[in-house]
């Protein structure tokens, strides 16, 4: 593992754009996993920034997003399908025919993340994966005791997740109860994963994924297997370390 622990969250999202610049620059194909949650908006917003300059183009990039709910409209604000199309795809000039978000309202679900799974191997596999982390430690929504073996499937959402979450939402109620994610072993394949956090909220995730033992309480743990994680935080979220 790589950690990079930087003095302010807008430096993190520099550093960790300049990560997805320099491959892209280097294979306009490339293939991209992309993560939802407030901990990557810095990143896309700098990236946006490089479109406008005319300094990189996503014209030819293909992506899948980590994540969808269950049960809200896909034209709901907050589904990842609308979040991906507004903060990532129309700032980032990207083919929204090439980006694919789970399906969180398939007739057949696991049929759903079945063909996911095999359209991420039909494009080659994911080039590098974009990743937060949640105050449990979750990555997607792979929560505590996900098999570190998973693949895309529907999951049941944590308490503490719903909580955390229900701040996009007018309350706790409307918070969906299930998800659609790609599995800890789908995001373990990606050749490259980059985890950024920010804020003393993730201090503990943090320290428990980058310094604890490898355990399913903590998914984000199996990271540290990951021949090639790059972890850029700020000095609030290393706190712990
Ligand atoms: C969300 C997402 C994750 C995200 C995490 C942290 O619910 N499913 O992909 O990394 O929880 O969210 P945030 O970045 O808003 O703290």
């Amino acid at each position: 593992m790589e950690i990079i622990i930087l003095p302010t969250s807008a430096e993190v999202g520099r550093t960790a754009a300049a990560h997805i610049a320099s491959l892209v620059s280097r294979d306009p194909s490339a293939v991209l996993g992309l993560a939802t949650g407030s901990s990557p908006l810095g990143i896309y917003a700098e990236l946006a920034r490089g479109v406008e300059l005319g300094l990189i183009d996503f014209g030819q990039a293909r992506a899948f997003a980590l994540d969808e709910y269950v049960g809200i409209p896909l034209d709901h604000e907050q589904s990842y399908a609308t979040v991906i199309r507004t903060e990532v795809v129309e700032p980032l000039r990207m083919n929204a025919s090439l980006v694919q978000v789970p399906d969180g309202r398939a007739a057949d679900i696991e049929a759903a993340c079945d063909r996911y799974e095999a359209d991420i191997v039909e494009a080659g596999g994911i080039d590098l994966q974009i990743l937060g982390i949640g105050s449990n430690g979750h990555i997607g929504f792979n929560e505590p005791t996900s098999s570190f073996a998973s693949r895309t499937r529907i999951k049941t959402l944590a308490p503490q997740t719903r909580d955390d979450n229900a701040r996009f939402f007018a309350s706790l109620d409307e918070v969906p109860s299930h998800c659609v994610t790609q599995g800890l072993g789908t995001i373990m394949a990606a050749r490259h994963v980059l985890l950024v956090a920010q804020g003393a909220k993730k201090a503990d995730a943090v320290a428990a994924a980058i310094e604890g033992p490898v355990s399913s309480l903590v998914p984000a743990s199996i990271l540290q297997h990951h021949p090639h994680a790059t972890i850029v935080i700020d000095e609030e979220a290393a706190s712990a370390l």
